[in-house]
């Protein structure tokens, strides 16, 4: 385990991908860049992996997106992480990522999240999965579309009997969201795939892996969690408007990554008060010095 990290659990997001689906925008933008009411997508699962204490983390997009990253977040360390960047030559699948990302992982285990999957409402879920240190952890999600995710099927104790890709029939109505938790054997197996009928590594053959070895948990997610889809144009409105709601109506942010590097601890007072003073003038600007003088005030916030 680093120095840096809490937990012995590398975080790797993949944003890549083509987004044909939100054409015209596609063709010169990344989907994972797009606003989601009032910050980029991919600000959405890099706070799922901080807020489980994972503070390195790979971006892995294609190369004309990994510049933009870069550009906006950096190397990380102002908001506590190490984030580090690699290109995806071509879309051939969420698998490829344990490969690229290979010596990234180095004997730690590896969360992968997924650029366009956002989570929110109580994560209990995942702070428990991220306790293990084996095998794999997958989680189920119940969704009226089946057949559009990778789809597990329960036994009656709740074991995972199989796990297909975008079924014409599906098994269950109960899919895999983009958040996955495997060990370090996790690249050598998605080294030994071939590729599908789409010509992808695919990431359930990755689980059906595991599952073959009877190593794979699946933790069903409860009401009260929200999983979007931001597929379509008409998703990603929706996501918008579903925290526009909540942060207009609480006055606090989902998904602001320096509040959460400030509440773990990742950073100090000291640390937002520098990095405000290259924010230009905004509302998010305006946000993170409210957070500066609730901090203040409290007293909070200077041990690192
Ligand atoms: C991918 C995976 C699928 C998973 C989904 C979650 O599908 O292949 O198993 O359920 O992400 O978002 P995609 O939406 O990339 O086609």
């Amino acid at each position: 385990m680093s120095k840096l990290n809490q937990i012995n659990t590398k975080g790797i997001i993949l944003a890549g991908g083509s987004g044909t689906r939100l054409y015209p925008i596609s063709k010169v933008y990344s989907k994972q860049l797009t606003l989601i009411y009032d910050k980029p997508l991919i600000y959405y699962p890099l706070s799922i992996l901080m807020l489980g204490g994972i503070r390195e983390i790979l971006i892995i997009s294609n190369k004309e997106t990994v510049p933009l990253y870069q550009k906006l977040f950096e190397d990380g360390s102002q908001i506590g992480i190490s984030i580090e960047y690699r290109v995806q030559d071509a879309p051939n699948g969420i698998a490829e990522a344990f490969i690229i990302g290979e010596d990234f992982i180095g004997n730690d285990s590896v969360c992968l999240v997924l650029g366009d999957n956002i989570f929110y409402g109580n994560l209990k879920f995942f702070y428990n999965a991220l306790q293990q240190n084996s095998g794999a952890t997958v989680f189920g999600y119940q969704v009226n579309d089946p057949e559009r995710y990778g789809i597990v099927e329960f036994g009656v104790s709740n074991n995972v009997i199989s796990i297909e890709e975008k079924p014409e029939k599906p098994k269950s109505q109960y899919a895999v969201p983009g958040l996955y938790i495997f060990d370090n054997r996790v690249a050598d197996f998605a080294k030994n795939l071939t590729p599908s009928g789409r010509g992808e590594l695919e990431i359930t053959d990755v689980i059906a892996k595991y599952l073959e070895l009877g190593e794979l948990r699946c933790e069903k997610i409860g009401r009260g969690v929200a999983w979007l889809d931001t597929g379509t144009p008409e998703a990603l409105l929706q996501a918008s408007n579903f925290f526009g709601v909540i942060e207009d109506r609480q006055g606090l942010k989902v998904a602001c990554i320096e509040e959460i590097a400030l509440h773990k601890g990742f950073i100090n007072i000291h640390d937002l008060k520098n990095m405000l003073d290259k924010i230009p003038n905004s509302l998010y600007r305006n946000y993170l010095n409210g957070l500066l003088r609730e901090f203040r005030e409290q007293n909070l916030g200077v041990i690192k």
